[in-house]
This record gives C-alpha cells, structure tokens and sequence, in this order.
C-alpha cells in the first residue's frame, strides 16, 4: 500500500511587508481594531511585475531544495491558486516551464482558501493509485491584485505568498495510523454560499478580473461549523482524536476562527500554528506557508501527527490528517 509522505517543504513571501499602521494610511482604520478582529500584523504585498508563478516557483525552488531531489524527480505539479497569471495557461505549466521541467504534467486547482488542501488530496489519490512517484504541490497567490483597496472590510485581510510540499510514494508502512504519510482526506463545497464571498468579476460573465467581495460576519458565522465538522470525518475515519496530535496547522484567514475552532475542538492552544499574524490570509498558500515556518523552526518532527484544514470561497472546506 502507498502512503505519500512528505520529504520537503518550501515558501515565499514578496519582500515588501505592509503594516497595519501603513495601512491606516490608505483606508479608516486602525491596527488595534484590525489586530483585534482578525490577530493580524501585517501582511507582504508582491512587488510590481512578481506574479503568482513567480512566488510558486520560488516556493516550489525551495521545496526541492529541501527534499534534495532535482525537477527531473517529479511526475507531476499540482498549484492551488484563485490568483492565476493568466486566464490561461495553467500557472502551474508557467512554474513548470520556470523550473525547466518538461516532462510529467501540470494543472491548477481552484477551491480558493481550501485549494491546498484540495490539491494535496488530489496529489495523494495520484500516488495511492501508483500514477505518480513525486508531486509538487504549490499553494501560490497574489490576492492583493483583486483586492479593492478602497474596501476596509476585505482589503486589510489579505496577503501574497507561496508555499509548497513534495509529496513521495512510500511503501514503508503496515497500513496503520502510526504510518508516515497522509491517513485520511476529507473535502467539501457547497455553492449556495456564494454571495458570502466572491469576486466579482471573470472572464465568462463580466470580461474584467473583478475584485472580491464578502460578507465577513457571514462567512465567520459558517467558518467554525464547517471546519469542525470535517475535522471530526478526519477523526472518524481514523481512530485518532485531539489527543494524538502533535500540530493543528489550520488555514490561517482570522486567529478569531483559528481559536474558536481549535476550541470547540479541545486542541490545546500550543498544539495551534499561527502565522496569520506575520502574513494575513494569503488563501491556498496559508497552509504550506505556516507548515515551512514550523518546520524550519523545528516545532514539526518527523513522526508527528499534524491536522490541516481550510474553509474558503464557495463555500468549499476540507480537512487532511497526517503523519510528517
Ligand atoms: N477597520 C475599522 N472598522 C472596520 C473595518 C476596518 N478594517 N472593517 C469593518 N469595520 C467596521 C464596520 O464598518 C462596522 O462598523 P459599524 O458597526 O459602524 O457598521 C464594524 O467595524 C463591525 O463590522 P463587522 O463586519 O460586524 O465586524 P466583525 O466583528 O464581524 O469583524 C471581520 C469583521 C474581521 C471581517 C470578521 O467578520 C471576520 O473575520 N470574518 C471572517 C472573514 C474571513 O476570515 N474571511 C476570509 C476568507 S474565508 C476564509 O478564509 C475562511
């Protein structure tokens, strides 16, 4: 039986960070009122002409350079991303350009806040099925280009970023819990939610990129339910419960959500990653973004049991348990 574990982990954040005290510049607010609400900082912003190909190749660079393998040892690029440079092609087949790979294949995934835990689903159903040996899976965003920076509610949220995670085809395992790996994935959506969160543009119904736009209260309101609700298909499915784990490392959009959830949960406070505070929410890049911090600061071992889970535009949501 394949398990796929992961052998390496990468990120990038854009040089430019912007404070909450810079952003009280631009819009009616205040860094109090923000770090209240939503528990962050400050957020990086991509420099003119840095795309989302460009902060997903640097991630996936860093990745490789981790698992100490070359381009030439993957089958398969799998990007998460709402931020695409182009409508096409794929951004996932410009980073695999980018890194001068020309064999495998490359496509995108879009469930917004929850892609990376989508496309790390998708990527473990590749190799359990023996399609593909190594994956690269790429969270990259660029979520200030549709951002209405004229809009306090939404535009003091979000950030840019990219991280990645190499995922390999391990036979290592008996098929228990205690295997290395991903043990269990669960995804949902539900699209009667739309309204609460979306961009208003596109290129089939307006022609134009659009900006998003949310209802925050509302969104917050289903936030806690849904992710719990997955979380517990996680612990079904498994056998584990909180106790077993070692790391909670949720989608990061608000640290109001992140504690309600972990809360409800019985996780304790310490066992919870935050990074929301250093980068907002940068959607599908917040995951693999808060993992490569916890992992270069050497909190996440190998061995250890980490709980992911994202919630996000549509609504789509969705939980993935493993084994580091
Ligand atoms: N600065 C100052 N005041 C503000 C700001 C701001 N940036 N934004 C809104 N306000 C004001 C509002 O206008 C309102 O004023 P009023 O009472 O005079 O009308 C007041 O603050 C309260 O507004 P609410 O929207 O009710 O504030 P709330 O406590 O709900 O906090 C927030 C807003 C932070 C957006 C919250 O609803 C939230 O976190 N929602 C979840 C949204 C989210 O995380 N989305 C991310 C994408 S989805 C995902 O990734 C899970």
């Amino acid at each position: 039986m394949f398990r796929s574990v992961v052998i390496g982990v990468g990120s990038y954040t854009p040089e430019n960070a912007l404070t909450n005290k810079e952003l009280e510049q631009r819009v009616e607010t205040s860094s109090e009122w923000i770090v209240q609400r939503t528990g962050i900082e400050q957020r990086h912003i991509a420099a003119e002409g840095e795309t989302t190909a460009d902060l997903g190749e640097a991630a996936a660079r860093e990745a490789l350079k981790n698992a100490g393998i070359g381009v030439e040892d993957i089958d398969l690029i799998i990007l998460a991303t709402a931020t695409p440079n182009n409508t096409f092609p794929a951004t996932s087949v410009q980073i695999q350009n980018a890194l001068g790979m020309h064999h495998g294949a490359a496509f995108d995934m879009q469930a917004v806040c929850s892609g990376f835990v989508f496309a790390l689903t998708t990527a473990d159903m590749y190799i359990r099925t023996g399609q593909a040996k190594r994956v690269l899976v790429i969270g990259a965003e660029t979520f200030s280009r549709i951002i209405d920076w004229t809009d306090r509610t939404t535009c003091v949220l979000f950030g840019d970023g990219a991280g990645a995670l190499i995922l390999e085809a391990s036979e290592a395992g008996d098929g228990s819990n205690q295997d290395r790996g991903i043990l269990t994935s669960h995804l949902r959506s539900d699209g009667a939610h739309k309204e609460k969160l979306f961009v208003d543009g596109g290129p089939s119904s307006t022609q134009t990129t659009g900006h998003l736009r949310m209802q925050g209260r509302e969104v917050f309101k289903h936030a806690v339910g849904m992710i719990t609700d997955v979380i517990v298909d996680a612990f079904e499915a498994t056998g584990l419960d909180e106790n077993d784990l070692d790391w909670f490392v949720p989608h990061q959009a608000n640290k109001r959500i992140i504690d309600a959830s972990a809360k409800k949960l019985n996780i304790e406070p310490k066992k919870v990653v935050i990074t929301v505070d250093q980068h907002g929410n940068t959607s599908a890049a917040s995951i693999p973004l808060a993992l490569s911090v916890a992992v270069n600061d050497g909190r996440i071992q190998k061995g250890d049991l980490v709980l992911l889970e994202a919630m996000g535009g549509g609504f789509t949501w969705g939980s993935c348990l493993l084994r580091w």
